[in-house]
């Protein structure tokens, strides 16, 4: 047995560090019943922080668009991150912070008084689709019996716990057999789906959707690896017959990152293969991940 307690993955709740299966949240957190909560997820990889100073910007105009005022600071909470990393000693990690309303007094309505709460936690890194699901490729549906919830409604920039959307895509997914779903907005533009966005390669240009959508790190990472490149990449609105028609089709998320999508509703995108522009992506994302300027080393101690 690992005797560190913090080996399955450790948290931090009310200024504490506690082994992950111990964490829990008040049951009148408005965070857990309004859904009135912002998070952020970033990755260790190889012992070092992936884009972290980019998630911690985007976690704070979260936080500012809620008007949620997060107990710790931005230096109080990377402390509190590269803590959580270290007593798990876990080297590839999925590293969560998450600001909430907070718990009302009884009988409290205005949300203005209610002080907000922040958590933090590592566990080991997650996947949307494991690497030998990757190897082959995901199976794709687009989401017919779901519509993405309006951004006018819910701000997608503002990464959030409104799921519900999400979750019926994924159910509408494992019932015609496929792994994942993307949906639609109301106007028929391709948006993002459970814990991703989406590119697809068309006519020599690497596309993802411009609006709708969480302006995802790993996202950023593919436009700026393009640049690097040399590939054609821009956002621009798209509707299904333009991913129908692509020659390559992949995910993005911080948990995964760059997926291929080998089917779309059944039929093979291109020859059915993971894309070469896809698979040469892939590698520069993990490349990036061990070196340069995106790394961030934890120190583990002795
Ligand atoms: C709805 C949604 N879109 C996109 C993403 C991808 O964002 P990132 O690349 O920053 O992980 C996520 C990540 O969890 C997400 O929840």
């Amino acid at each position: 047995m690992n005797p560190n307690p913090f080996a399955e993955g450790c948290a931090w709740v009310d200024g504490q560090y506690i082994p992950i299966g111990e964490a829990s949240v008040p049951i009148t957190d408005m965070g857990f019943s309004r859904s009135d909560v912002t998070y952020d997820v970033v990755a260790v990889w190889q012992g070092g922080f992936f884009r972290l100073e980019d998630h911690l910007d985007r976690f704070e105009r979260s936080c500012l668009c809620l008007r949620l005022a997060p107990l710790l600071d931005r230096d109080a909470l990377r402390t509190v991150l590269f803590e959580c990393v270290r007593r798990s000693g876990l080297r590839d990690a999925y590293v969560e912070m998450i600001a909430t309303r907070g718990v009302p007094r009884a009988g409290e309505r205005d949300v203005r008084r209610i002080r907000n709460r922040s958590y933090a936690y590592a566990i080991p890194y997650v996947w949307i689709a494991d690497p030998e699901l990757q190897e082959t490729g995901l199976p794709l549906v687009i989401a017919r019996s779901t519509e993405r919830i309006s951004s006018r409604a819910v701000d997608p920039k503002v990464k959030n716990f409104h799921w519900g959307d999400l979750v019926r895509g994924l159910f509408e997914a494992y019932d015609r057999d496929a792994h994942t779903a993307v949906l639609l907005d109301a106007a028929g533009h391709v948006t993002e789906g459970p814990g991703f966005n989406l590119f697809c390669y068309y006519r020599g240009t690497l596309l993802t959707p411009a609006d709708g959508v969480l302006e995802g790190i790993t996202r950023r990472t593919v436009l700026d690896l393009a640049t690097q490149e040399g590939i054609p990449a821009r956002m621009a609105l798209f509707d299904a017959a333009t991913l129908a028609e692509a020659e390559e089709i992949f995910i993005t998320s911080t948990a995964g990152g760059i997926m291929p999508v080998t089917t779309l509703d059944g039929a093979p995108v291109g020859d059915g293969k993971p894309g070469l522009l896809t698979c040469r992506l892939r590698q520069r994302y993990w490349d990036a991940h061990t070196a340069g300027p995106w790394v961030t080393p934890v120190d583990y101690g002795a």
